[in-house]
């Protein structure tokens, strides 16, 4: 399913200039195919989250459309639209956003538990993505036993529990070490190359060597790199 973005921009209300608000992100086309892995880069307040956060459906741009296929994600309810990201959109947030009470396993399963009950097959495959990114002994652990770069990889797993068609990567390698920022970019690359679409906003200058597409996001301007 490929992504099309016509004219999104988002405007928040801060004093800037002679004005009472600003373009965090300037109205903005973009397109993004399936089995592709696309890069953005930007320094830290240029409008790289808000802009992900909007082509995932989590905050309604100011102007501007955001479709998935045929799916207009702004035209739907609040019911509708969160229940066609959990199945269609994966999204791995900045930071950590694991449940300190479940196991590592649970929390993978998180997302395939929220509109439908969890099959043996479901489980199943959570341990199969488990050992796909390298942390299949970890399953039954909790998440604050787990180093960075482990967490990281719980992120990812979750993010592909529900198959989706989008992943969105927000500063995936973060905090991780050379071997372990490796490792995320060529998971991701392999998400990509089995058909999902695949976009992530980073500083890691490695990403564009995994990367069909390189922009750069320079005061809420998104521009070829
Ligand atoms: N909810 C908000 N209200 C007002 N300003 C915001 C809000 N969210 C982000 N901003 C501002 O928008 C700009 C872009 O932020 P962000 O998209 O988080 O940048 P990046 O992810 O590239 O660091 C920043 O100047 C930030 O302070
Ligand atoms: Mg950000």
């Amino acid at each position: 399913m490929d992504l099309t973005a016509h004219q999104i921009s988002k405007k928040f209300n801060r004093r800037v200039g002679g004005a009472n608000w600003f373009y965090a992100v300037q109205p903005t086309d973009f397109t993004l195919e399936s089995g592709k892995l696309a890069v953005i880069y930007g320094r830290s307040g240029s409008g790289k989250t808000t802009f992900l956060n909007m082509i995932g459906g989590l905050l309604q741009p100011s102007g501007g459309r955001v479709l998935l296929g045929d799916t207009d994600l702004y035209a739907m309810s609040d019911k509708e639209l969160s229940a066609f990201r959990n199945k269609t959109i994966g999204m791995i947030p900045q930071g950590s956003t694991a449940l300190g009470s479940l196991t590592v396993l649970e929390n993978i399963l998180v997302p395939a538990m929220i509109y439908g009950k969890i099959s043996a097959e479901k489980d199943n495959y959570a341990k199969e993505l488990l050992d796909t990114v390298g942390i299949g002994l970890l399953s039954d652990a909790m998440p604050q036993e787990l180093s960075g770069g482990e967490q990281r990889r719980m992120a990812i797993a979750r993010s592909l529990i529900n198959s989706p068609e989008i992943l969105l990567c927000d500063e995936p390698t973060g905090d991780l070490d050379d071997e372990n920022t490796r490792s995320v970019l060529e998971l991701l690359r392999e998400v990509a190359d089995k058909g999902t679409a695949v976009l992530m906003v980073t500083h890691e200058p490695e990403a564009k060597n995994y990367a069909n597409i390189v922009m750069k996001m320079d005061g809420g301007a998104l521009k070829n790199a």
